[in-house]
């Protein structure tokens, strides 16, 4: 898949997409990422990218212009994406089965804002997807980006070690992981379970099944609940 970034600070994108689990998929040829610098799409000796808010209030606004200039380019070169996405605190939470769904696609453009906002005519013109990846305000959308960007580009084909392991993450099935435990079987005094080191497959699946259950309804009981059962 091919995944281009709109930002204000590409460098804050730059750096990690070279790291890790990002870093490897880029290699292999499975994700295919492009950072653009929205200064680089503003007119002028300034190549000024905000402007202050028609109506007054607090914070610049990002100005259209250099944004449609940048989606159109993009456009040009590699064609109508599947998604222009916005990363912004009042979006769609962001959660597995959108990472799901976004894996899916070949191509999205993630559009990070910064300053106060974005000028309404990007968001009502061009993108097609507002995401929010959390009940909290950061200073831009490089960082929401990027965690989009790791959720997706993990999924695609070939890019973790042990294939199974996506399928086993928590929130996959709907409940959080298990705990894991590694050598020493006993360190400073603390044993690992014994169930573990038993040998019994089944015996480890049935433990691990009751702990999810147990730690998921203590931690986040929401996830359990049947969104049937919510009628008028
Ligand atoms: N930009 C600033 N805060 C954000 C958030 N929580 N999610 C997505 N984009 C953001």
């Amino acid at each position: 898949m091919r995944i281009d970034v709109i930002a204000a600070l590409p460098d804050i994108v730059r750096g990690p997409i070279q790291h890790s689990i990002v870093g490897r998929a880029q290699d292999k040829g499975a994700v295919e990422i492009e950072v653009h610098d929205l200064r680089e799409f503003a007119e002028g000796k300034h190549r000024q990218i905000d402007d202050y808010p028609f109506g007054g209030g607090a914070g610049m606004v990002l100005k259209p212009e250099p944004i449609f200039a940048s989606i159109d380019a993009i456009k040009d070169a590699h064609g109508e994406p599947d998604e222009v996405i916005f990363l912004t605190p009042d979006g769609e939470p962001f959660d597995q089965p959108m990472a799901n769904r976004l894996s899916m696609a070949e191509h999205l453009v993630l559009l990070a804002g910064h300053y106060k906002g974005v000028d309404q005519r990007v968001r009502d013109e061009l993108v097609t997807l507002e995401v929010s990846i959390g009940d909290y305000v950061l200073s831009g959308g490089e960082l929401p980006a990027l965690v989009l960007i790791d959720a997706v580009a993990r999924l695609q084909p070939g890019v973790l070690g042990d294939a199974s392991s996506a399928l086993t993450d928590s929130f996959q099935d709907g409940l959080l992981d298990a705990p894991v435990y590694t050598r020493p079987a006993e360190y400073r005094g603390l044993r690992v379970p014994p169930v573990l080191r038993s040998g019994n497959h089944a015996a480890i699946t049935e433990w691990r099944d009751t702990v999810r259950i147990e730690k998921t309804r203590r931690r986040r009981p929401d996830l359990l609940e049947d969104p049937a059962a919510e009628t008028g």
